[in-house]
């Protein structure tokens, strides 16, 4: 079965066998087949933030589940459940009409429901773990289905308990994880009644003055959203890619002091625990690398942390292009600013 139209960086790689999966039944009946029970599993949501550097020898379940409904309203709620396989952005847009605010801030992101907490997205202040009330999740040895609260999937900066494997061997606090032993079937978020808008970052704030309001909607802000998104970064169905490429590194104030002496102009954001935050893009940027090309795998020309193919569908970009290109991009920023970059994206 060809990948190729299931992964947006429109990477030509095959997979062994692949199961569409609408519901935990789906799940189930897969686990009671003999012949699939005994595959290794991989699963694939909207396949934005993967980098398939070959085939993929296992049996793809494509997360299709379906449904949007308000699952629970409180007092000071609304929860509601989505289907792993609907759109991200579609969910976004569908809680808006229903006058649910709270999500405006992550619309456009690709990918599907089910993908959202994997990598706890995030965007212009929000991260999906801020709204975030529960999932529900099958097992892949049992095939029984469970929930997790947000302690249980264990949220950080893009990541999740998803994104380890058990055991975990880093030695860091998660001392369990999920990912091929889980998947994702439905995710409820929390809208919160009490509803502020939030313009904390910059590219936001600005397009508030910009438009003169003080108190924009939850739709007005949306609108923003998206607007700075098209700017910024390259519509997967024109170009192929995956997001940002790396995740923003943090660094000690001591390390920090260091680059800014040799580098005042350094983008840096102070963390709330001491450390600092910097802007990979930049430091990609600052290496020379915008609208850099090797091979036909290339660095965006308006966004020096996002990868692009610069293939086409007959010859396209392989996985292999990609993360030769990462490394010399992780090289160069080593050399000059002692700091590793890490892929965000999952490299299959
Ligand atoms: N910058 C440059 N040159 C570049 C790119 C960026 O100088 O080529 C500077 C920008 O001018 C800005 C700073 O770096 O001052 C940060 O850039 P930007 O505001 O575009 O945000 P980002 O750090 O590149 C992060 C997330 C995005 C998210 C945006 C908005 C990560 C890895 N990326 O990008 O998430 O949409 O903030 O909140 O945290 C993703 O994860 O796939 C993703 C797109």
């Amino acid at each position: 079965v060809s990948l190729q139209g299931c992964n947006t960086f429109g990477i030509a790689a095959r997979a062994h066998e692949l199961v569409r999966v609408r519901s935990v039944r789906d799940v189930q009946d897969v686990l009671a087949d003999p012949r699939l029970a005994r595959m290794p599993k991989f699963v694939l949501g909207g396949g934005s933030n993967v980098v398939l550097t070959g085939d993929v020898h296992a049996l793809v379940l494509k997360m299709e589940v379906p449904g949007l409904r308000l699952w629970q309203e409180t007092e000071r709620a609304w929860i509601v459940e989505a289907g792993a396989g609907e759109s991200w952005h579609g969910a976004v847009a569908w809680t808006l009409a229903q006058g649910y605010p709270g999500l405006e801030n992550l619309a456009l992101i690709p990918g599907t429901v089910g993908a959202a907490p994997v990598q706890n997205i995030g965007a212009y202040g929000v991260e999906l773990q801020d709204r975030f009330h529960s999932l529900v999740a099958v097992d892949l040895e049992t095939g029984e289905p469970f929930e997790l609260d947000a302690a249980q999937c264990a949220f950080g900066y893009r990541d999740s308990v998803f994104k380890h494997r058990a055991p975990a061997h880093d030695g860091e606090t998660r001392g369990f994880g999920l990912a091929g032993r889980a998947v994702i079937t439905h995710v409820r978020l929390l809208l919160r009644k009490d509803w502020k808008p939030e313009l904390g970052y910059l590219d936001l704030e600005r397009k508030r003055q910009e438009s003169g309001l003080l108190q924009p909607s939850a739709q007005q802000i949306f609108d923003w959203v998206c607007e700075v998104r098209r700017a910024k970064l390259p519509d997967p169905a024109v170009v192929g890619n995956a997001g940002s490429f790396f995740k923003n590194p943090t660094v000690s104030p001591e390390q920090c002091q260091d680059i800014i002496a040799r580098e005042p102009k350094v983008v840096h954001y102070p963390l709330p625990d001491g450390r600092v935050k910097l802007a990979a893009g930049w430091l990609i940027d600052a290496c020379g690398w915008k609208g850099k090309r090797v091979g036909k795998a290339g660095v965006y020309d308006r966004q020096a942390l996002v990868l692009v193919n610069r293939g086409t569908p007959e010859d396209s970009v392989t996985g292999g292009e990609v993360m030769t290109l990462a490394r010399a991009i992780q090289t160069s920023v080593y050399e000059r600013f002692g700091i590793r970059l890490e892929p965000e994206p999952v490299v299959v």
